[in-house]
């Protein structure tokens, strides 16, 4: 049987996709009554970081050790590849020693290249294009609090970057409707935009919450782009998320970040802690979403 791959959200049809936020929640009930079977007991998952991460990172090797396998972290500038191994020979290598690799690359490119050569299975742990692996918490945490998500409104406010992209995908693969409200030049990938009916561009985050279920944001200045910051400040200033804006959504709306978090920037300094706020429960069903990915992977 050909290997799979979870590069996008698109690589596993809607089916598959609500199979792992199911599992994900058994995952979590067996993690909270003490433990679970050990499905991946002598596998081994090698974990490649361009990028810095706490939640992936945690998640994904806290998942393999409690699912009876075992993770290696390699920042990539400790590796031969931050001494310029190509990409492809890497791949190659790890192919033969681990049982799969989870890969956190700026370039998307990249990590579709080390897919491509590599013969075991490969995760996408956030590229500058996707951001996959989120939504499979972001979605489980949806549904715990407020049943399916297929038909209900999302709004997101901010960057259209690797976030506001993954959502757009799972509006499609999940059958949500999707409002953006982002600045003129941080507008989403066209393309991508292209892909589904299910979005809708808006003027404003005013018009983007109107009857919205779910409200999510993520950081003005993403990694990569640090050196715009005080310029993305100014651009974004009315797109902050205050308790006021969530007013103006549905009564029961939620409110998600990936995290981390600027308060005072994408987020004021209180609405994280505001009781629509579930960023919590959704950082921590990183690990029951990702430990649900790497048993489907893993067979
Ligand atoms: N949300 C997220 O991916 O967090 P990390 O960058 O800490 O992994």
């Amino acid at each position: 049987m050909a290997k799979r791959d979870f590069l996008s959200l698109l690589d596993f049809a809607p089916e598959e996709l609500n199979q792992l936020i199911e599992r994900a929640g058994t995952l979590k009930q067996e993690f909270r009554s003490g433990g679970s079977e050990q499905p991946l007991k002598g596998r081994t998952a090698a974990m490649l970081f361009q990028l810095n991460s706490t939640r992936t990172r945690v998640a994904f090797e806290a998942g393999m050790s409690q699912l009876g396998g075992h993770a290696i972290t390699l920042n990539s500038e400790d590796t031969q590849m931050g001494r310029g191994e190509p990409i492809t020979d890497m791949a190659r290598v790890l192919s033969e020693m681990v049982d799969i690799v989870v890969v956190r690359t700026i370039k998307h490119a990249d990590v579709i290249e080390f897919a491509e050569a590599a013969s075991i299975p490969v995760i996408n742990a956030m590229t500058s294009l996707l951001h996959p692996c989120q939504l499979l918490a972001d979605v489980q945490t949806f549904e715990e609090l407020r049943g399916p998500i297929r038909g209900k409104t999302v709004a997101f406010i901010g960057d259209g970057y690797n976030m506001c992209h993954s959502y757009i995908n799972a509006s499609r693969q999940w059958g949500f409707n999707l409002r953006i409200a982002s600045p003129e030049g941080y507008r989403p990938d066209s393309q991508i935009l292209a892909s589904t009916n299910n979005v809708t561009l808006v003027d404003s985050p005013q018009e983007a919450v109107e009857n919205a279920d779910l409200l999510v944001t993520d950081v003005w200045a993403s990694m990569g782009h640090e050196a715009e910051e005080r310029d993305r400040r100014s651009t974004f200033a009315s797109y902050q998320i205050t308790e006021t804006l969530l007013d103006q959504a549905k009564k029961d709306a939620l409110f998600m970040h990936c995290l981390p978090a600027k308060r005072g920037e994408e987020v004021n300094e209180t609405v994280l802690d505001d009781p629509r706020s579930v960023v919590w429960q959704e950082a921590g069903n990183r690990l029951h979403s990702q430990k649900a990915l790497l048993e489907f992977l893993l067979g």
